[in-house]
């Protein structure tokens, strides 16, 4: 047998690496910690299908509905429903039963690709709010709330709006203001609360995307709680949405056959989070704070300060270390995985399935790479591409136009036929339509070098991109 993904998975655990990454089980160490093993030890004997008794996800009358039931109460939602094709297809889902084909609907630029996928599929048109941007880590950071609410006056006939909240880095902004507004308005907000599953957990944290009077959230429950990979949840409340299109538009496109190994994982991190979230929160942020406190004094290492304290910003640029460089010092030389990196610091996904002993290796790390790798290079500043390309065609006329490579400088002032995402964090810096412009493809290519990826091109090498004529 050919155990190619088998043997690098059982690599990954054999070497015990220390997970700063998703999924927010951690490598499964919160289950063996509150005794779920014995559940999940017969986990691949329980994988099944719809039979009496095993209800069915895309109509629950019975243990599945009760299932949601019970999370709805713990996410104080009016309806929660599992999804298990990840908050990708919550969010399209969402987007195709509040936006029909031809219309409208206002997003914030540093949105996730599912987003603009999402325009594909139903032949929306995205409005962008400019996103806010740290100069100096170039660290997104949501939008600016007066930005929104002028692009929602410009643009009264959408009918909806699509916010992230919190973004990647744990950055907030006042949500509530823009649900007010836009609610005002008459326009539904959706919130992609991907990365914000846990904020109910602690008062420490910034207010849930429903206490801020969203109509319907996405969350990557295995982001930053403990289930799964690919199994999330779609909260609404109010009553702005259509609960039975959106139903039918998610029975379209998430799989006939769902996962009970999936649902089963966001039960299991619903039960963790009702009777363990709240005390295995506060332990987190105190191992936080007290990490962040060994490096008080110590101007080699500097955090950025997050809303959302779950999510460590670490720079290293003072001791003449990018962040892509941090991540394979990282990984190589102590066996902790981060979860992303730009190039002035990485980040690091912090969640109630670590422990205080990660972060004691962690400040054992750095450290050591402290004293190892301080030198006197001057790490020079970059710039972000953060304006927003001009638009010539709608991502599904784009998308469905002949396309042509060109050698990628020759692409500069065309049409856009893909995408062009630095990968992770997944946020496009054009979309198929859009302009391509010389600012984003020296970006790119500098950063590549320096160790990021791109994805979204058909040439993965970046010699050639694909242009519409
Ligand atoms: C902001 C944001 N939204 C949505 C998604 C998609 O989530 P999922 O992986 O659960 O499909 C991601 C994935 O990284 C994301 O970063």
């Amino acid at each position: 047998m050919n155990n190619l993904i088998i043997d690098e998975l059982n690599k990954n655990l054999e070497e015990n690496l220390i997970s700063f990454h998703v999924p927010g089980h951690k490598l499964g160490k919160i289950y063996e910690k509150l005794n779920y093993k014995s559940i999940l030890e017969k986990i691949y004997k329980m994988d099944t299908t719809e039979i009496p008794g095993t209800d069915n996800l895309h109509s629950p009358e019975g243990i599945i509905k009760r299932s949601q039931n019970n999370a709805s109460e713990a996410f104080k939602s009016d309806e929660t429903y599992y999804l298990i094709n990840g908050s990708t297809c919550g969010i399209q889902a969402s987007i195709m039963a509040l936006c029909s084909p031809k219309s409208k609907i206002i997003v914030n630029r540093d949105c996730h690709q599912s987003v603009i996928n999402a325009c594909i599929l139903g032949d929306v048109d995205p409005v962008y709010i400019q996103s806010e941007i740290d100069k100096e880590t170039t660290i997104l950071k949501g939008v600016n709330e007066d930005d929104a609410i002028r692009v929602i006056d410009n643009n009264k006939d959408a009918k909806a709006i699509i916010l992230t909240y919190p973004t990647y880095y744990g950055m907030t902004y006042d949500l509530k203001k823009i649900c007010d507004y836009a609610h005002s308005k008459s326009m539904v907000v959706i919130v992609d609360e991907a990365h914000g599953a846990h904020l109910g957990l602690s008062d420490k944290l910034p207010k849930t995307a429903l206490e801020q009077g969203a109509d319907i959230v996405i969350q990557s429950t295995h982001k930053t709680l403990p289930s799964f990979t690919q199994s999330s949840m779609i909260h609404t409340q109010g009553n702005r949405v259509d609960k039975n299109k959106l139903k039918s538009i998610l029975k379209i496109i998430e799989s006939s056959s769902p996962s009970y190994l999936l649902m089963s994982s966001l039960e299991i991190a619903v039960d963790i989070y009702k009777r363990y979230g709240k005390n295995l929160m506060e332990d987190l942020l105190n191992n936080i704070d007290n990490f962040k406190n060994k490096f008080i004094h110590n101007k080699n290492i500097e955090f950025y300060e997050t809303n959302d304290a779950t999510k460590l910003f670490i720079s290293t640029t003072k001791i003449g270390l990018i962040g892509y460089e941090l991540e394979t010092i990282l990984r190589e030389e102590y066996n902790i995985q981060v979860e992303l990196s730009n190039y002035y610091g990485s980040l690091l996904v912090c969640t109630i399935g670590n422990d205080k002993e990660d972060f004691i290796s962690l400040e054992t790390a750095l450290n050591d790479i402290i004293k190892k790798y301080k030198s006197n290079k001057k790490i020079n500043p970059i710039d972000y591409p953060n304006n927003i390309p001009v638009k010539k065609l709608t991502p599904r006329e784009a998308f469905y136009k002949d396309k042509k490579s060109v050698k990628i400088y020759e692409s500069i002032g065309k049409i856009c036929g893909e995408y062009i995402i630095p990968y992770p964090p997944g946020i496009s810096l054009t979309s198929p339509g859009e302009i391509i412009t010389k600012e984003i493809i020296d970006y790119i290519l500098f950063c590549n070098k320096k160790g990021m990826s791109v994805s979204g091109l058909k040439d993965s090498t970046l010699g050639k991109i694909q242009i519409i004529e």
